[in-house]
């Protein structure tokens, strides 16, 4: 679908439907009492029939609106004037969507991006409606053999901006939403594929194809024979009792000269959890086909900064590994010797998030990073913690965290810290190695953490827990293509402030 912005009259928009905000109770938009003027009160008598209250989501789809060139004006209920926030922009934009894909217009121009959004600017406004635009019309039906496709499709939305003057901001949102929702798509795609098609080694081949695309990204895999010869033994581990081998792919991304410091990007892979050994109960199992939400989003984050060309340098680390229980899988008890030679003992295997983790953390210290970033769907304790509207973010590095902060701020991709002091650590202790790889039924989302910060003492690391917000059950099940906003905003904004500086 294509998207772009204009500045121009609602009465004189020759297209087949414009899309204009009508609030509660029964009070005209700005825009809308300009159709209503030209239309000599055509949308106010409506109004005062009782035709549309005006409350979030009602619509109303008018043909032959006097005076108007228009084929189709779509009244859209946008709530209460003063209670319109960001969510409900949203939620107004995605019906919009909906209702225009369900009615025939295959073009139009849309006038909701000139609500007033309390504290936001055209730019998001704009950025804002592309994103929920595609979030709406997203469905995965690759494995369906029979597809439903709506018979007249919603091609072209045009977004209308007060002037003349944000035309150029406008095009830009145009440009940071489609990014982000291409990159999104990714995330998507592969997080929603079942974990029999979506193996470590599916991951590895997503990548290398996404690089065909773009002359600056390039892969490279790490297997298990070098993971052997560099003793990442915590990660073999976990895939030990999988059919499947552990792959480690890495992504590198060249948007600046060789001598700036890359940004790395960690996801964990795991493309199926059954917990091993210490096998998870039976009651929604498949859900953890989503354990790869990490990995999804180090993907789809670098499809959005491929297809931006930032300038940064970028390497993203998708750690693929399948966690099953079989005569060969690790088993509570042992004791692991991971790659940076600290020594782990296993006492529950479904702790396995982190033991990839480690690895994968040690083994990127080699790019001398700038800033790593890890996202994980590490522990059932943030989903509790949190539920499903935040994603955790835990750093000892203040700034690190207070950008990715901004970015959840800025990008509407919500994250909230929690503490990652020191005071926790002893959860760790282990009489037989150097750390348990568990700590004890508090502060889990903490602990996992802590486990973690103790493979990143060479870079300023962030750590996210990606549990409760990477995917959604019920009746909308699937991934989100969470935080693919947040890390593109926080890409973005790496560019931007370097530029100013
Ligand atoms: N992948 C899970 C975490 C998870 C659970 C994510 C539920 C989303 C929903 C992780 O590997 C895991 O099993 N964590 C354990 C850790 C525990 C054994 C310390 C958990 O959270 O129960
Ligand atoms: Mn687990
Ligand atoms: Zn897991």
């Amino acid at each position: 679908m294509e998207f772009s912005v204009k500045s121009g009259n609602p009465e004189k928009q020759r297209s087949a439907c414009i899309v204009v905000g009508v609030f509660e109770p029964r009070r005209l938009s700005g825009v809308a009492e300009q159709l209503d003027k030209v239309s000599d009160g055509y949308l106010s008598n409506l109004l005062r029939r009782g035709d549309l209250e005006g409350k979030s989501g009602q619509v109303l789809l008018l043909h032959h609106v006097p005076n108007i060139l228009a084929e189709r004006v779509l009244l859209v209920g946008c709530g209460k004037e003063r209670e319109l926030d960001e969510r409900q922009y949203r939620q107004i934009i995605a019906r919009t969507i909906n209702t225009l894909n369900e009615t025939g217009s295959m073009e139009a121009v849309c006038f909701l991006s000139e609500l007033h959004v309390k504290g936001r600017d055209t730019y998001w406004k704009v950025r804002q409606a592309v994103e929920a635009a595609r979030a709406a019309l997203y469905n995965f039906n690759e494995l369906k053999s029979k597809k439903e496709e709506p018979r007249r499709p919603l091609r072209k939305l045009i977004f209308n901006v007060p002037s003349r003057k944000e035309l150029t901001l406008g095009e830009q949102a145009v440009q940071h939403g489609l990014a982000v929702s291409a990159g999104m798509d990714v995330c998507r795609n592969v997080a929603n594929m079942p974990p029999n098609i979506c193996t470590p080694r599916y991951l590895a081949e997503q990548a290398e194809k996404m690089a065909e695309g773009y002359d600056n990204l390039s892969v490279t895999t790490v297997e298990e024979a070098e993971m052997e010869k560099l003793g990442m033994n915590a990660y073999l581990a976990v895939g030990r009792g999988s059919e499947h081998e552990s792959v480690l792919t890495l992504m590198h991304y060249k948007g600046a000269p060789d001598d700036q410091a890359p940004i790395v990007l960690v996801g964990k892979g795991l493309t199926f959890d059954s917990g091993g050994i210490s096998i998870k109960p039976s009651a929604n199992m498949d859900e953890m086909k989503y354990d790869m939400g990490g990995a999804a989003g180090v993907l789809g984050a670098m499809q959005a900064l491929a297809e931006l060309q930032l300038p940064v340098n970028v390497i993203g680390a998708v750690a693929g590994c399948e966690n099953m229980p079989d005569g060969k899988a690790y088993r509570p008890g042992d004791i692991l010797t991971t790659m940076s030679g600290q020594t782990v003992e296993v006492l529950n295997t479904d702790a396995e998030g982190r033991l990839v983790l480690c690895d994968t953390l040690t083994y990127v210290e080699r790019f001398e990073p700038d800033s790593v970033i890890d996202l994980a769907t590490l522990t059932g304790a943030c989903v509790i913690a949190l539920g499903s509207h935040a994603s955790a973010v835990l750093s000892q590095h203040n700034p690190l965290a207070h950008e990715v902060l901004n970015a959840a701020q800025q990008s509407g991709d919500k994250a909230w810290r929690m503490p990652l002091w020191d005071e926790y650590q002893s959860m760790l202790d282990s009489p037989f190695a150097d750390m348990a790889n568990i700590g004890g039924r508090e502060a889990g989302t903490i602990t996992a953490a802590c486990f973690l910060s103790r493979f990143t003492k060479k870079y300023n690391w962030a750590h996210m827990d990606i549990a409760g917000t990477a995917w959604q059950g019920g009746k909308e099940k699937g991934s989100t293509g969470r935080p693919v906003p947040l890390l593109t905003q926080f890409l973005i904004n790496r560019c931007s402030s370097e530029a100013t500086e």
